[in-house]
Formats: structure tokens, C-alpha cells, sequence
């Protein structure tokens, strides 16, 4: 092929803009940091994030670390209990009443998994509400749903971050949410649906199809997707062929594959047809991190005023 014939094909490839959930979570940890300066300077105390790891899990074990860094970085004082694999729903229920009870601990987190057999449903049950900074209680996914959210959850709060900062509105678009975790798929619908969630009408109001394992002919429904969000954890499940031209593309998955990570979306194909694009690493992860030190300072703001009234 000649010089021209090459130039001629590149100038028609289209190149997704890249979404940076490293900088900016960056950006929103400096604000946070801002934040628990000027709460500090007032009088009041540092939030305190306690984590729970139970056993041995590699990947759990650098997220936790992940987390306790992060929240070095901003000011927020944090504690890891580190338990053994045999633990017991039990002992588990008791350390989290401690917990619970402790006036320093603003916010608690239970890493997950847990070792199959503990009853994980029980144990996040038992987190106190007003410290349920991973915003999994019924009552607190009560409240979002219903539109007057206490803490909102954490990844589907880091996407809301992504599309908002980059302006990229959803109302009156059609949203493909692939998976229906409770951890992000269920939630992620119910905020794009409400009527604002705190990032403006504009990126609220969405269409939204919730889609999982039982949908039947998933290509013909992503792509019909301004704005697809894949949180299945299966790797490179969305392919070049599933996306509408200029659709914006958010991958919340994180897989192994051999010694790297990858998304739930084939990346390279992808970014040549979508407007707009997140990566892994460096997309949505760094700012799910990020949006539960939101959350701690929230909880510790919300803990300072409920005993002072
Ligand atoms: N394990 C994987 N994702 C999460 C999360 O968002 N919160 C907790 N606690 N554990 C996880």
C-alpha cells in the first residue's frame, strides 16, 4: 500500500478518547484531602476507616492495601483487622460489634470475599447503617433507590465521577448496564434512572436495559447503547461488534489473565468504534477507591452530627 492509501485509512480510524480514572481520581483525592483539612481546622476529628479481611486471597489482600494507602493520602486515619481463613460467622458478628460501638471508627468495610463458610450476608447485615461506607445495607440501597441517598456505592458512584467530569450526559440516552451485581450492575441502573443523583438532571434521566446472563441476542441490545457500562467479570466479553459507532464505553471489569488484567471489554477493537473509553488498570478501579474515602468522610460527618444534636 502507498503513503497516501496508508494516510488515507488512518484519517479514517476513529480513536476513542481515553476516560483517566488514575488522574482523576487523583484530582478528587486532593479535594478530598482539602475537605478533611478544613474539617480538621474546625475542631473536629480525623475519619477513621476500619477494614475487615478475612483469610488469604491475593487480590483482596492488595486491595486493602490499596485502601489504606489511599487513605493515608487524604488524612484519613484507618485500621485493618486481619483475620484468619477459619474464622466464624460468629466471631466475625462479635468484632463487628466492637466495631460498631467504637465512637473513633467513622467507617467499616468487610472485604469480599469471604471464606465460604461464613455467612457474608449476615455479616453485612450486622455493619451499622451509619458506617456502611460500601453502601450495601438494605437501608442504604433503600434510600438510593428511592432517590435521597446516605452513602452512595462505590463504583457505580465512581462512574457517575467519570461521565460527569467528562461531560458525558446521559439523559434521554439509552444505558446498557451488562451484569446485575448487587455490588454494580443493580445498583448503577437505579442511579442512572433517578431523576438527579446528585450529579445534575443531565447525568441522570437515563433509558436504561439491565442485561446478564440469561439476556438472549446481547449484541442486538448493546448496541443500541449510547453509554454501555460492562461489570460481568468475564474477559474481553464486549467485542468490536457490540458497539453502536460513538457510543461511550465504561469497563468495570478487572480479570486476570495470565500475569495481567484485563477488562470486560477487548479493548484495542473497541476504542476504534467508541467515542469514549475507559481502560484497565486505570479507569474505573482507582476511582472506586477514591469514592469510599467520599464515603468515610461522609460517615464521619454524618456520625459528628448525629451526637452533637
Ligand atoms: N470486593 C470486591 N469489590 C468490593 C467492594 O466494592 N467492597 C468490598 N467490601 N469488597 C469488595
Amino acid at each position: 500500500m502507498d503513503l497516501e492509501a496508508l494516510t488515507r485509512l488512518e484519517s479514517l480510524r476513529v480513536t476513542a478518547q481515553i476516560l483517566d480514572g488514575k488522574a482523576t481520581a487523583a484530582k478528587i483525592r486532593e479535594e478530598i484531602a482539602l475537605e478533611i483539612t478544613a474539617w480538621r481546622d474546625s475542631g473536629k476529628p480525623a475519619p477513621m476507616l476500619a477494614a475487615v479481611l478475612v483469610g488469604e486471597d491475593p487480590a483482596s489482600q492488595v486491595y486493602v492495601r490499596n485502601k489504606e494507602k489511599a487513605c493515608q493520602s487524604v488524612g484519613i486515619a484507618s485500621r485493618v483487622i486481619r483475620k484468619p481463613d477459619n474464622t466464624t460467622t460468629e466471631e466475625l458478628l462479635e468484632l463487628l460489634a466492637e466495631l460498631n460501638a467504637d465512637p473513633m471508627i467513622s467507617g467499616i468495610l468487610v472485604q469480599l470475599p469471604l471464606p465460604k463458610q461464613i455467612d457474608a450476608q449476615r455479616v453485612l447485615d450486622s455493619v451499622l447503617p451509619l458506617k456502611d461506607v460500601d453502601a450495601f445495607a438494605p437501608e442504604n440501597v433503600g434510600l438510593m433507590v428511592q432517590g435521597r441517598p446516605r452513602f452512595l456505592p462505590c463504583t457505580p458512584h465512581g462512574v457517575m465521577q467519570i461521565l460527569s467530569r467528562y461531560g458525558h450526559q446521559v439523559a434521554g440516552k439509552h444505558v446498557v448496564v451488562l451484569g446485575r451485581s448487587d455490588i454494580v450492575g443493580k445498583p448503577m441502573a437505579m442511579m442512572l434512572v433517578q431523576k438527579d443523583i446528585g450529579f445534575g438532571s443531565a447525568f441522570a434521566n437515563a433509558t436504561v436495559t439491565v442485561c446478564h446472563s440469561q439476556s438472549s441476542d446481547l449484541a442486538s441490545i448493546t448496541r443500541s447503547a449510547d453509554v454501555l457500562i460492562a461489570a460481568v467479570g468475564r474477559a474481553k466479553l464486549v467485542t468490536a461488534d457490540m458497539i453502536k459507532p460513538g457510543a461511550v464505553v465504561i469497563d468495570v471489569g478487572i480479570n486476570r489473565v495470565g500475569d495481567s488484567l484485563v477488562g470486560d471489554v477487548d479493548f484495542g477493537p473497541v476504542s476504534q468504534i467508541a467515542s469514549a473509553i475507559t481502560p484497565v488498570p486505570g479507569g474505573i478501579g482507582p476511582l472506586t477507591i477514591a469514592m469510599l474515602l467520599k464515603n468515610t468522610l461522609a460517615a464521619c460527618r454524618l456520625q459528628h452530627s448525629s451526637s452533637t444534636n
